[in-house]
C-alpha cells in the first residue's frame, strides 16, 4: 500500500485479522488518533490496556505506555510503531542514578511520573499520572517524606499547590519546556477573553498564567465546559484535534513557542509513529515490546498502586 487509501483499507484488514487494539495519546497525529480504537491521556490508556480482551495492541504513543500496557497486559502482544518514540523525562533519569539518589534518602518514598522507564518504575513506590497525582498526593500522609520524579515541573506545581515539601528530580519534559511566557502574553492581549488552559509539565511562567491547569483529558474537558469562544492551549498541539471534533464551533490556539507559533511545541517523539509505521507494525507484529518478567513484576507493584489509589 502506498497512498492513505490504501494503507486505512490494510491496517483495518489486520486490525480484524490479527484482533488487534489500536490505543492512540492525544498527542498522535490526527490521522492515527482518528483510527484508533480508544485515544486518551496516560491514565485511561493503561486502563484500557490492564482491560482489552484484544490479543495485540498496538500503541499509538511513546514507549513509556506501550511498556505500561506490556507491564499490565503480559500476555498480550504489544506494538509501538516506531521504538524510537521515546521521552525527554524518562532519559532525564537514568535508574543507576535514582537508584542512587533513593538510597541517599532512605526515608523518603518515590512517588514517580509514568513518563519514565520501567526499571525507574520497579525502583519507586507509587506511580501517578497528571490526571491522577493530586488524588493520589491527597492520600499520603503530611509526615511522610516524598521524592518525586523525574518532571520538576509537575512536582513544583504538585508542591506549590499542596504546600508540600518534595525532593525534585531535575527532568523537563522539553515540549512543554519550549513555551514562551512573552509570546503567550501577547497572544493573550490579542485575545483577553480566551481562557489559558496548560498541562503542569509546564514551568510555572507558563502556567501562573492558567485558568485551568490538567491532564490532556482534564484540558479537553475543560474545553468542553468553558463558556468562552476561544481557548488557547498550552500542551501538545496535537490535542487540539479532539476539541476540534468535539466542539466544532470553538477556536483553539496553540500557546506560542519563543518563535511565536505552536509547531516547536510538537513532540518529536510522539511524531515519529506514522500510518505506515503502523501498518508494518501489525503486519509484522513487530517491534514488540518485551520485559523481563522478574523486572515486570517488580514495576507492576507501583502502578497497580497507582491503579488502586487512582480509582
Ligand atoms: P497525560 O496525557 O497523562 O496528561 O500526559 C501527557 C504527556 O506528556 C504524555 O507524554
Ligand atoms: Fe515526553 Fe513531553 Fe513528549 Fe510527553 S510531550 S512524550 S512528556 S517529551
Amino acid at each position: 500500500p502506498s497512498t492513505k487509501e490504501e494503507l486505512l483499507a490494510e491496517i483495518n484488514r489486520l486490525r480484524v485479522e490479527k484482533n488487534a487494539v489500536i490505543l492512540a495519546h492525544y498527542y498522535q497525529r490526527p490521522e492515527l488518533q482518528d483510527l484508533a480504537d480508544f485515544v486518551g491521556d496516560s491514565l485511561e490508556l493503561s486502563r484500557k490496556a490492564a482491560e482489552t480482551d484484544a490479543d495485540v495492541i498496538a500503541f499509538c504513543g511513546v514507549k513509556f505506555m506501550a511498556e505500561v500496557a506490556k507491564i499490565l497486559s503480559p500476555e498480550k502482544t504489544v506494538v509501538l510503531p516506531d521504538l524510537n518514540a521515546g521521552c525527554s523525562l524518562e532519559d532525564a533519569c537514568p535508574p543507576e542514578k535514582f537508584k542512587a539518589f533513593r538510597e541517599a534518602h532512605p526515608d523518603h518514598i518515590a512517588l514517580t511520573y509514568i513518563n519514565c522507564s520501567t526499571e525507574v518504575k520497579a525502583l519507586s513506590d507509587i506511580i501517578v499520572t497528571s490526571s491522577s497525582a493530586e488524588k493520589i498526593l491527597a492520600q499520603i500522609p503530611r509526615d511522610q517524606k516524598i521524592i518525586f520524579g523525574p518532571d520538576r515541573h509537575l512536582g513544583g506545581y504538585l508542591a506549590r499547590k499542596f504546600d508540600r515539601e518534595m525532593l525534585l528530580w531535575p527532568g523537563v519534559c522539553i515540549v512543554h519546556e519550549a513555551f514562551s511566557e512573552t509570546e503567550l502574553l501577547k497572544l493573550k492581549a490579542q485575545h483577553p477573553d480566551a481562557p489559558i488552559a496548560a498541562h503542569p509539565e509546564c514551568p510555572p511562567t507558563i502556567v501562573d498564567h492558567a485558568d485551568y491547569v490538567g491532564s490532556t483529558s482534564g484540558i479537553l474537558n475543560y474545553a468542553k465546559t468553558i463558556d468562552a469562544d476561544t481557548l488557547i492551549v498550552a500542551t501538545e498541539p496535537h490535542i487540539i484535534h479532539q476539541m476540534q471534533l468535539a466542539i466544532p464551533n470553538k477556536t483553539f490556539i496553540g500557546a506560542p513557542g519563543a518563535d511565536g507559533n505552536c509547531n516547536c511545541n510538537i513532540c518529536p517523539y510522539m511524531a515519529l509513529n506514522t500510518l505506515e509505521k503502523l501498518y508494518l507494525s501489525l503486519r509484522d507484529l513487530s517491534p514488540r515490546i518485551e520485559i523481563d518478567e522478574p523486572l515486570r513484576l517488580k514495576a507492576k507493584e507501583s502502578l497497580d498502586r497507582m491503579l488502586e489509589m487512582a480509582s
